[in-house]
């Protein structure tokens, strides 16, 4: 069972994804951790020096990553809602091809497509579920759209529940109610785990432009658990969580002398 989804925002070039990939080495001796890469800039495979690409590969024992490429992504989510919708509704069946070219260019496509996937890989067998996120403005987009998809499924569920009096009514079969129910649920359980099991680090470094956009992090994620890590920790006295500089942390053995105990406490359950 799903134990802790643990993600990292922050500035770019905090070393968001160094302290993902520690974590998720250090968690991996606890039980099968994924690391997921959701920056379409990757780096995980630079940092582990390990070959990761957007299959899911096994990198060590216990430990499973990959890196979702973007367009991938989008265009996998959207052929999955026009098969499902053009199954139920033929009729409609040109008028979605136009629908899926909007679809997949609409402003939100790529974090409404990652938090679909995140939401199957939370129903998978791992125990620890690491997530390396874009830099801050992106990591808040993708819980905005949380947001607004959550309010968009509940509102089509709505709308759904009229057209089936209708059709009921006309003593016809009407699956939309179901597939909108579907999509509602697996939504709000993505949300809650987010909520429940999720733990957000803010990594800044001593930059104080970093640390304003931890601090940001932390007020707009209100209602998850945000904590601020003050990564290549230098000078005393700040209320972070702290990971100190190693010299070049790259590989998996470099990377696993790197001192996250702050965060593994946090994580601890
Ligand atoms: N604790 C650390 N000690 C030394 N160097 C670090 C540490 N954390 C990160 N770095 C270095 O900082 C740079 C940026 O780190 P990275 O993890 O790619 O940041 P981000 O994912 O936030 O953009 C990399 O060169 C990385 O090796
Ligand atoms: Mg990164």
């Amino acid at each position: 069972m799903l134990l802790r989804v643990v993600l990292f925002g922050g500035k770019g070039g905090v070393g968001k994804s160094t302290l993902a990939c520690a974590t998720a080495l250090k968690l991996a001796k606890e039980g099968k951790t994924l690391l997921i890469s959701i920056d379409p800039a990757h780096s995980l495979s630079g940092i582990l020096q390990t070959q990761i690409g957007k299959h899911l590969s096994q990198i060590k024992e216990n430990l499973f990553a990959i890196e979702l490429l973007a367009e991938d992504l989008v265009e996998n989510y959207a052929n999955k809602v026009l098969s499902a919708l053009g199954e139920m509704l033929p009729s409609l069946k040109s008028g979605l091809e136009e629908y899926a070219k909007h679809l997949k260019h609409s402003p939100t496509a790529l974090e409404t497509a990652v938090l679909d996937r995140l939401a199957d890989y939370f129903n998978e067998d791992f125990l620890f579920v690491v997530i390396d996120s874009a830099p801050t403005g992106q990591m808040l987009r993708l819980f905005q759209t949380l947001k607004t998809v959550r309010g968009w499924f509940s509102f089509l569920e709505k709308l759904a529940k009229e057209r089936e009096k209708v059709e009921t009514f006309m003593g016809r079969e009407d699956r939309v109610l179901k597939l909108m129910k579907m999509r509602r649920e697996k939504v709000e359980r993505l949300a809650n785990i987010l909520m429940e099991k999720g733990i957000i680090f803010a990594v800044a470094n001593e930059d104080p432009l970093s640390i304003d956009e931890a601090v940001e992090l932390e007020r707009q994620l209100l209602g998850f658990k945000v904590y601020r890590v003050m990564n290549k920790y230098k000078s005393e006295g700040r209320d972070f969580l702290k990971v100190k500089h190693l010299e070049k942390p790259y590989g998996i053995e470099k990377l696993s002398l790197l001192n996250i105990e702050d965060l593994l406490r946090v994580i601890e359950v």
